[in-house]
């Protein structure tokens, strides 16, 4: 059951301020799409059945491929420049230095990741269709190097969305280490070997883990990224060994198919604090939820007994009322 994805909202949220000045996004000139260099499936990761059967993708990751020309490279690299003094720093176990809400700040930004051209490669990479993130903020990411090189860019976690790719925007030939890792095994095995459970590996870890299950993408150049079900792939960005620029952006997607269960971790975003989150997730959850209750409403079999038609409430609604909950909670 597929449904389109809500409409980029029609005003920006306060706390915004968009760039005054900055490239025009044109795909016939920025974008460069060429095939993954390799796929690994959810079942290399050692994901059973029951698991691959619960996601519309059995992709856990792809990659590397070209994604921008050498124009498009240098256009997001100017419009990530720009944006630079906007990064803050994660808190905690993470230690991201990031920008958030870009395609708020950057139109560039917005029209590269709603891209009706990307939307349909990575669908094709998935096997599913996939839709820019329904939770606009979660639309692009720009991750910078931390400005004391030696701290790590980012620690071991996995995503609060399901679907993203990394971009490599800086030339990666311009420093050492900054390599992006994923793990090659399932949550469980992840958390058993960080001594963690796997519902608390979005908060990042130092330690090492088995070289063998570990993964280092050479990106051949900048344009080059990595696609990633990111909510089953536990990933990192090494720590530098020179200092040097290195630029990702993270683009985030949503599956179009709302009757698998929201891997948006939901209930984590609503604390987040960023410009309009709140009503975003509230969108969010209204989109797949209508689209579950427009299906209940043309076809619900009238012979269903009333056990069989609250489960079916209840699946419809279920976004609505896990989000319900969650703010309901902080009051
Ligand atoms: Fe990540």
């Amino acid at each position: 059951m597929t449904a389109a994805s809500p409409p980029f909202p029609n005003a920006i949220p306060q706390g915004y301020e968009p760039l005054a000045d900055e490239p025009v996004f044109d795909p016939a000139r920025h974008l460069a799409l060429e095939a993954p260099a390799k796929i690994w499936s959810l079942a290399d990761f050692g994901y059973d059945d029951s698991v691959i059967a619960a996601t519309p993708s059995p992709v856990a990751a792809a990659g590397p491929f070209r994604l921008m020309s050498n124009e498009g490279v240098s256009a997001v690299q100017a419009v990530c420049r720009a944006l630079r003094d906007e990064r803050c720093t994660e808190e905690g176990q993470r230690t991201s230095s990031y920008v958030a809400g870009a395609v708020y700040r950057s139109r560039f930004l917005r029209d590269l990741t709603n891209s009706p051209d990307v939307a349909a490669f990575l669908s094709d990479v998935a096997g599913t269709e996939l839709a820019p993130h329904s939770l606009p903020s979660q639309q692009v990411y720009i991750n910078f190097a931390p400005d004391d090189f030696s701290k790590a860019i980012d620690n071991w976690h996995i995503d609060s969305i399901g679907f993203d790719y990394v971009l490599m925007a800086s030339d990666p030939t311009t420093f050492q280490g900054g390599k992006f890792q994923f793990f090659r095994g399932t949550l469980d095995h992840a958390a058993s070997l960080l001594d963690t459970t796997p519902g608390l590996l979005t908060e990042g870890f130092l330690e090492e883990l088995p070289q063998d299950l570990v993964e280092t993408i050479d990106f051949p150049g900048a344009g080059y990224a990595l696609f990633q079900q990111g909510h089953l792939v536990l990933h990192r960005a090494s720590r530098l060994e020179t200092q040097g620029e290195r630029i990702t952006l993270v683009p985030g997607f949503v599956t179009a198919d709302v009757s698998k269960a929201d891997p948006t971790k939901v209930e984590r975003m609503a604390g987040w604090g960023e410009p309009g989150l709140l009503a975003e997730l509230a969108r969010h959850v209204a989109w797949r939820s209508r689209s579950k209750l427009e299906l209940l409403a043309e076809d619900l079999p009238l012979n269903n007994d009333r056990t069989a038609i609250v489960a079916e409430l209840k699946k419809a609604t279920a976004d609505i009322e896990r989000l319900v909950t969650r703010l309901e909670r902080d009051d």
